[in-house]
């Protein structure tokens, strides 16, 4: 169903309330998402940006069918080339073939290697615009890595200025709502901070810089529309500020320990652990997640949202465990900035796994604290007081 946003724009996406994994089964998604399409009508040019993920592009155009006849649709603008959005392209322009594509080098590139197609392409760069009529046009504004090489966001000086962003400033989080002030927004931006940590993290310079720059440009902004989620409308400036904090190192007064456990050795070390840390400092928050029970993707934007993280795994086969190898290769993805931490574990005989997680830590980036706690067994009264006093130690060693 089509939904205005201003006598201009019409959102016309797809709201996906059933989605639970993002990229294959990389990215887990709490509350569906949406893949924003929007149709703007300009005086003399009707554009469209960004279509929907493929599943949905016969529901895509067949809607879009009943909001304007495809043939007054003047140009396509495809911001970003990934599969969410690029998915109904095919679908779209077998009924209005030869309408021009516009996108950046890398765009087109992207798009003649997804559907081999050789399609009316308009490649464009930072500055070109495309004229609506009545003085209103779009200006694009490339965004590479922003997460793609051939991300570009499009500013429309109509409406007050309004920033279609792609998926920079998107959530997955599918609503009803179409605006940022119409939705719970402890819930969203929750769900914003999670996208960013498993999105942008690894790509932090260069939001700084695009965003920088775009600030810098004084353009009036009334609105940012991302091509994920709900629409910035009120306070637009607030996510953007939000993105500069977020891309600059960020950290809270958080400590993560993730652990995984065989015989829950390794899980009263950690529980241990964090009764030295909260004896050492009552003021920080301390977290604690089995990294074998709990969605990955929760506990790295919980990592991204800390000063510190203690990594815990008990030796198994003379290295660590499945669960804790795998979230060690999505933070070493991350590119974490001026994070603390530390490994620790138990083990029976050979007991490699704490030095194997400290060096993995240090080339994930992190900046170890110490050697860490190793301890054999299942600890006793003794070995849990060390545990605490680890913890205690472990603050001391932070500030
Ligand atoms: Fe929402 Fe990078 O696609």
């Amino acid at each position: 169903m089509a939904k205005k946003i201003s006598d201009k724009i019409t959102w016309v996406g797809k709201t996906d309330w059933e989605l639970k994994m993002f990229h294959g089964n990389e990215l887990s998604t709490r509350r569906g998402s949406s893949y924003n399409s929007y149709l703007l009508s300009g005086e003399s040019k009707t554009v469209l940006l960004d279509t929907v993920w493929g599943p949905y592009d016969k529901e895509f155009v067949s809607r879009l069918k009943e909001e304007i006849p495809l043939n007054e649709i003047d140009a396509i603008v495809m911001q970003h080339n990934e599969s969410d959005h690029s998915g109904a392209l095919r679908e779209l322009l077998r009924e209005i073939p030869g309408t021009p594509v516009y996108c950046t080098a890398k765009g087109e590139a992207i798009l003649r290697g997804h559907y081999h197609q050789d399609w009316n392409y308009v490649k464009v760069k930072t500055g070109d615009t495309l004229d609506l009529g009545g003085g209103e046009s779009l200006t694009f504004i490339e965004a590479p890595m922003l997460h793609w090489p051939d991300t570009m966001f499009s500013y429309y000086n109509g409406c007050g200025g309004v920033l279609f962003s792609n998926d920079g400033f998107g959530q997955h989080y599918a609503s009803e709502s179409l605006f940022n002030d119409e939705v719970p927004e402890g819930e969203m931006m929750r769900e914003a901070e999670k996208y960013f940590a498993n999105i942008l993290a690894p790509f932090c310079p260069m939001v700084t810089r695009k965003v920088k720059e775009i600030l810098a440009m004084n353009l009036p902004l009334a609105m940012i529309c991302p091509s994920h989620g709900v629409i910035w409308r009120k306070n637009p400036e607030k996510i953007v500020e939000q993105y500069l904090t977020w891309a600059d190192a960020y950290a809270e007064n958080q400590i993560t320990i993730v652990y995984d456990t065989m015989w829950n050795s390794t899980r009263l070390m950690a529980e241990a652990i964090a009764r030295g840390i909260r004896q050492a400092d009552p003021s920080v928050t301390v977290k604690l997640f089995n990294a074998a029970k709990f969605d990955k993707n929760n506990i790295l934007t919980e990592v991204f949202h800390s000063k510190a993280l203690l990594l815990g795994s008990p030796t198994i086969n003379n290295g660590y465990s499945y669960a804790v190898a795998g979230l060690l290769e999505m933070l070493k993805g991350m590119k974490l900035k001026k994070k603390r931490a530390a490994a620790f574990g138990s083990y029976g005989w050979s007991g490699e796994a704490v030095k194997l997680l400290g060096e993995h830590l240090a080339g994930a980036g992190f900046a170890l604290v110490d050697d860490g706690l190793r301890l054999p067994w299942v600890p006793d009264e003794t070995a849990l007081a060390a545990c605490e006093q680890y913890g205690r130690d472990f603050v001391a060693k932070l500030a």
